[in-house]
């Protein structure tokens, strides 16, 4: 796991409630990506506050962080050459109604809140929200 070659991903509580976290797998794999970390768990609103801090002064902040802890998610991190830049090009632009076409927000996501899935922004990012969820023991390093 070196930084540029991985990313970090959660699906969101409303795709995992619809059913679509094995089509969005499917899709992060067409992809070339490798799943070298999995885990379905909830996050305490605590927790959502906590990942999300970068945003604590946004207007959206507070509901952004009940809507992440209103049920379960899936975490995960991906490894692909260039994997940020890569991964956000399939999952699309964070408001669906802007995504492109076949994108994973534009498929699964119903509106900019409840997008289907997070997909870091940088390396460091990268680094710190797969350090959020995973311990080394949690992580395949053979992929
Ligand atoms: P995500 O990739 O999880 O990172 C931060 C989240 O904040 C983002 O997806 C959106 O779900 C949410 N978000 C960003 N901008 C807005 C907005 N203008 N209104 C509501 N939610 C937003």
């Amino acid at each position: 796991m070196e930084l540029g070659n991985f990313t970090f991903s959660m699906i969101k509580p409303t795709a995992f409630h619809n059913k679509h976290a094995g089509e969005i797998i499917t899709m992060i794999y067409e992809q070339g990506f490798h799943i070298i970390a999995m885990k379905m768990t909830r996050l305490s609103y605590k927790e959502a506050q906590l990942f999300y801090k970068v945003h604590a002064d946004r207007p959206f902040y507070t509901d952004l962080c009940k809507f992440m802890s209103s049920g379960p998610i899936i975490a995960l991190i991906l490894t692909k050459s260039n994997a940020v830049e890569d991964y956000r090009k399939l999952i699309g632009s964070t408001d669906p109604s802007l995504a492109e076409d076949g994108t994973i927000r534009n498929v699964f996501g119903l509106n900019i809140q409840q997008n289907a899935v997070h997909g870091s922004d940088s390396d460091e990012n990268a680094l710190r929200e797969a350090q959020f969820f995973f311990s080394e023991l949690e992580i395949y390093k053979n992929a």
